[in-house]
């Protein structure tokens, strides 16, 4: 490769990026309440290959909840992360020592609104991020930050029932307003919702539906996601306010659909697919609902009540910029799939991981160049990663296979940028070793840095440089040209 072809843009924002839920632990220190993060138990029994569908399965009712928070005997490893509470300013040593300009962090919800309905936010959890963010400054990175990444206080999905009651965007907003108000002169880049799209997949995290607060699974899932626009807009109009400066996101799992063959019918259905995708970001980033979609509601009688002074909040209150994480492509056959999003066929062309996620840089490519077409606003790629069992030795870990996958979607970056396209920043997922988001394991390693912990949480935590550290240290200081 021409050394030059990839010189990324001398303001491109290099980083890492991780979630509070996964990192922190320490979740009943200083005040901190309980969220849906912390009942999510570790299954020594997981099969990995089918754990998404298995996700909606165990999707939490009133009952297992309250078993979970009773439960003395379970590992609910979210509740201990990565030790990140206490080790935060080594990690973001690291995260300097590796030449990172960035890093996309969450701040957890219940430690700032414990039962998440309070008039007041706890001060002590306020303090962790006041330290965190000046620690992230004096490093020299931007701080990008996720308000919500799948940690809802539980008290607003047992007593509210989650986003499908109104009452939720009250409480979200002052929420967002809370850190507006004390971070919005330090902090540039907000996401206020983690992968708005997944609602199929965890309506549990990422919505608060518990299945037995329910009759309508589906319709209360577009009505809570209608909540989440409105909250969006809000949190938009209050940041202009205050500081217009402020750039607020919208972030997407991006879900690339290929079609299995060149049949019309499964071409027609692969869009039809990824068009049920975009829905969550036409609405924010275009300030309105789809044809498509309202026709769908239609036609499957699904009511969301869109006021006319829903409608023109929305449009008066677009957000700036589109995040996205990308893992890996999905290929869709129309004989044999359905609409629901956990429907997918094999694809033949492409290797996987033992979680079965393919590899598929030029995917990456396709949708970075998907979404510039359709929206015309700048693109971060807020995720990216290979998650792998990697295998400790002599104080190390040699993952050249973490850094071929990086190396070639850094490249389908660089081509994007070659477009024109506006890419501001990638941030692959967790930097430092963290619990996985879907399986409560310690063994789905993304990082450059290996943090000495297994899945029942016995390890000293102690953290330790991977191959790919040097690797990723080369690659920013070179923008890119040195991969
Ligand atoms: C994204 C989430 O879906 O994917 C992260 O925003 C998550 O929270 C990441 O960790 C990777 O998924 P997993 O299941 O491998 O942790």
């Amino acid at each position: 490769m021409e050394k030059e072809k990839y010189k990324f843009p001398q303001d491109f924002l290099w980083g890492g990026a991780t979630a509070a839920c996964q990192i922190e632990g320490a979740y009943d220190v200083d005040g901190r309440g309980l969220s849906t993060s912390d009942i999510h138990q570790y299954n020594d029994q997981l099969d990995r290959i089918r754990y998404r569908k298995k996700l909606v399965e165990n999707e939490h009712t009133s009952a297992t909840l309250a078993a979970a928070v009773a439960d003395q005997e379970g590992y609910y490893p979210k509740r201990y992360g990565n030790g990140f509470y206490y080790r935060y300013k080594e990690d973001i040593a690291l995260m300097k020592e590796m030449g990172m300009n960035s890093f996309r962090f969450s701040i957890a919800w219940p430690r700032i609104f414990p039962r998440g309905d309070e008039r007041e936010p706890n001060e002590k959890g306020l303090q962790f991020y006041d330290q965190v963010i000046r620690e992230v400054i004096d490093a020299g990175m931007e701080p990008i930050v996720t308000m919500f990444h799948y940690d809802i206080p539980l008290p607003l999905l047992t007593e509210y029932g989650g986003f499908k009651n109104p009452q939720l965007i009250e409480f979200m907003v002052r929420y967002a307003k809370v850190l507006l108000d004390r971070y919005s002169h330090l902090v540039k880049y907000w996401i206020p919702f983690n992968q708005t799209n997944l609602v199929q997949y965890c309506s549990f995290k990422s919505l608060g539906i518990l299945r037995d607060k329910t009759e309508n699974l589906i319709e209360d899932q577009y009505i809570a996601i209608h909540h989440q626009f409105l909250c969006n807009a809000q949190i938009k109009a209050y940041a202009k306010k205050i500081n217009p400066e402020i750039q607020i996101g919208i972030m997407l799992a991006d879900c690339t659909y290929y079609p299995a063959t060149c049949r019309p019918e499964d071409i027609v259905f692969a869009m039809k697919r990824i068009r049920m995708q975009y829905f969550y970001a036409d609405v924010p980033l275009r300030g309105e609902y789809p044809g498509f979609m309202l026709r769908y509601f239609k036609e499957n009688d699904i009511h969301v009540d869109i006021t006319e002074a829903d409608k023109a909040l929305l449009k008066e209150n677009t957000l700036d910029f589109l995040a996205f994480s990308y893992y890996y492509s999905r290929t869709l056959d129309s004989q044999k799939n359905t609409m629901d999003p956990a429907s997918i066929s094999e694809n033949p062309y492409l290797k996987a991981n033992a979680w079965g996620w393919t590899i598929d840089p030029l995917g990456m490519y396709n949708a970075i160049s998907q979404y510039w077409d359709r929206y015309q606003k700048p693109i971060m790629i807020a995720e990216n990663g290979f998650g792998y069992e990697d295998v400790f030795v002599d104080g190390t870990v040699h993952d050249d296979y973490r850094i071929d996958y990086l190396r070639q979607h850094i490249q389908a970056v660089g081509e994007a940028l070659q477009d024109g396209v506006k890419v501001l920043a990638y941030l692959p997922w967790g930097p430092i070793d963290l619990v996985s988001s879907g399986t409560a394991e310690m063994s789905k390693r993304y990082g450059f840095v290996y943090v000495d912990l297994d899945d029942h949480g016995k390890g000293t935590g102690n953290r330790f440089k991977k191959d790919s550290f040097a690797w990723y240290q080369r690659v920013i200081a070179s923008r890119g040209s040195e991969l």
